[in-house]
């Protein structure tokens, strides 16, 4: 950790910096203060985070509650999401200095260890790369980059500095998710398995607005490459900020796929389209991004050759969101919203232990095992310390759980359960499965495209 103490330099340059562009305006700050306001405990973890918009504000909540962490500063280009932040920060009693330009932040703020990134998907690869380079540990959010060369250059950057560059798929830190790669793996519930299904379903989405007056003003969109303030609060639909639905929710579930299968995809078949949100009242809104697609993996498992079909619809949100993985003894159904889990049971495979105490449902047509962490760990019946600890974790919310791992990793008491090369992998998959889309073909990987 760095001495946090300002010098008199630090707080020259500061000063005479405030009318340069750094915005010392937010709660607790004023002109002329020292770049590091809230006062830091030797054992603490000094924070920033860049892109306090909708994700970057749940990210900064669920960080407040983790003991240690202390934010020093934020950075977003727009005034409305710097002030919202920097007003949570304040009645946490973590008063922060509040910069547009998160360059200036990276500048100025020498005693940050780790920043956490929540802005638009194409910018992640110039500012994790930006903060991995001046010594930072990054927390920055999926899908990693819009573009494959983008998320190599991630890679590469946490190689070159050891830094540590998580990413935020959630999923990993999820002791529920934890728990059914146990019964999977430990126990074989499922015996061979031989095909997954995930889906991401959800109902017809409305255009994201702002509050009214806190449009940002045409210089400042189009010095951070934005075209209007439509495209800056939907920048998921355009190809030039994001990888469109496959990569903005099919990513969480794609990553489920390999990380179940201990193995990457080796082709994808995929048909999607913009159908629905070129018409009636979204004609001529220029949106890009398929609203809807339909992909088939195939993953060569040791066990052999396993189809993933998976599918992300913005019209409909019938089922949710889940993934499912189906083998010769059983059929498992996991997912990031907790009242889904189950477990069927082929009626020839073998009966174990523990389900005489677990709670079992209707569902599908047959007896399902409700998924309880705790309940059904151990082969025995026993219900084992480690199913306990996690039956404890699984009472955090998710995203907490995946910052705490961080951390956690940064003070070096865990290892990270996203670590960029993993992720990078996910996002191979999922832009290669909008090829397959683009070119209407069947698209072939070799394993050395998983490394970046
Ligand atoms: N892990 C999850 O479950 C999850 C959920 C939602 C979103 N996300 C991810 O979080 C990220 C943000 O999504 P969101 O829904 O919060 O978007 P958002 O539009 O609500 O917020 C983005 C923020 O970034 C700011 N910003 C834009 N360009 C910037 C730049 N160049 N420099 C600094 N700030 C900039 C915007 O002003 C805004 O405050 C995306 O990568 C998204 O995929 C992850």
């Amino acid at each position: 950790m760095r001495n946090e103490s300002i010098t008199r330099r630090q707080f020259v340059h500061t000063a005479a910096a405030a009318g340069a562009g750094l915005v010392l305006a937010g709660p607790g700050t004023s002109q002329g203060q020292d770049t590091a306001p809230g006062a830091k405990k030797a054992d603490e973890l000094a924070v920033a985070i860049i892109g306090p918009g909708s994700q970057g504000r749940n990210l900064l909540l669920k960080s407040l509650k983790i003991p240690g962490v202390r934010f020093l500063a934020v950075a977003d280009i727009w005034p409305y999401a710097q002030r919202y932040a920097a007003n949570i920060l304040k009645k946490y009693d973590q008063p922060v200095n509040v910069y547009g330009d998160y360059r200036e932040m990276l500048e100025r703020e020498k005693s940050l260890d780790a920043v956490i990134i929540a802005t638009p998907d194409w910018v992640h690869a110039e500012q994790t790369v930006a903060c991995l380079k001046a010594g930072l540990h990054v927390y920055c959010e999926k899908e990693m980059s819009n573009t494959l060369e983008g998320a190599r250059q991630m890679v590469m950057a946490a190689r070159e500095t050891k830094k540590l560059l998580q990413i935020g798929h959630q999923r990993r830190s999820n002791p529920r998710y934890t728990h059914a790669l146990k019964l999977i793996e430990n126990d074989r519930v499922l015996g061979k398995i031989t095909h997954c299904y995930g889906q991401w379903n959800r109902a017809r989405l409305y255009e994201i607005g702002w509050p009214k007056g806190e449009e940002l003003d045409s210089a400042t969109l189009a010095k951070y490459g934005y075209d209007s303030m439509d495209r800056f609060a939907n920048w998921r639909w355009f190809r030039k900020y994001s990888g469109g639905a496959m990569a903005d929710l099919g990513s969480h579930q794609v990553d489920v796929f390999s990380w179940v299968l201990r193995c990457n995809p080796r082709s994808v078949m995929a048909s999607g389209g913009l159908d629905y949100y070129n018409a009636g009242e979204w004609a001529g809104k220029g949106r890009e991004w398929y609203d809807n697609v339909m992909a088939i993996y195939e993953y060569p498992t040791p066990g052999g050759i396993v189809r993933a079909s998976y599918q992300v619809l913005n019209t409909t949100s019938h089922g949710g969101y889940y993934e499912q993985f189906m083998g010769d003894e059983g059929s498992m159904i996991i997912s990031e919203d907790a009242k889904k889990g189950q477990f069927w049971r082929e009626v020839h495979a073998k009966r174990r232990e523990w389900e005489n105490e677990s709670e079992k449902i209707e569902s599908m047509d047959r007896e399902a095992i409700t998924l309880k962490i705790g309940e059904t760990l151990s082969a025995d019946g026993q219900k084992s310390p480690e199913g306990q600890a996690l039956l404890e974790q699984s009472q955090k919310d998710i995203h907490q759980l995946h910052l705490e791992n961080f951390f956690d990793a940064v003070r070096g008491t865990a290892q990270l359960t996203c670590p960029a090369d993993v992720a990078y992998e996910t996002c191979v998959s999922v832009l290669r499965a909008n090829e397959a889309v683009e070119k209407g073909c069947r698209v072939e990987f070799a394993p050395s495209d998983f490394r970046a």
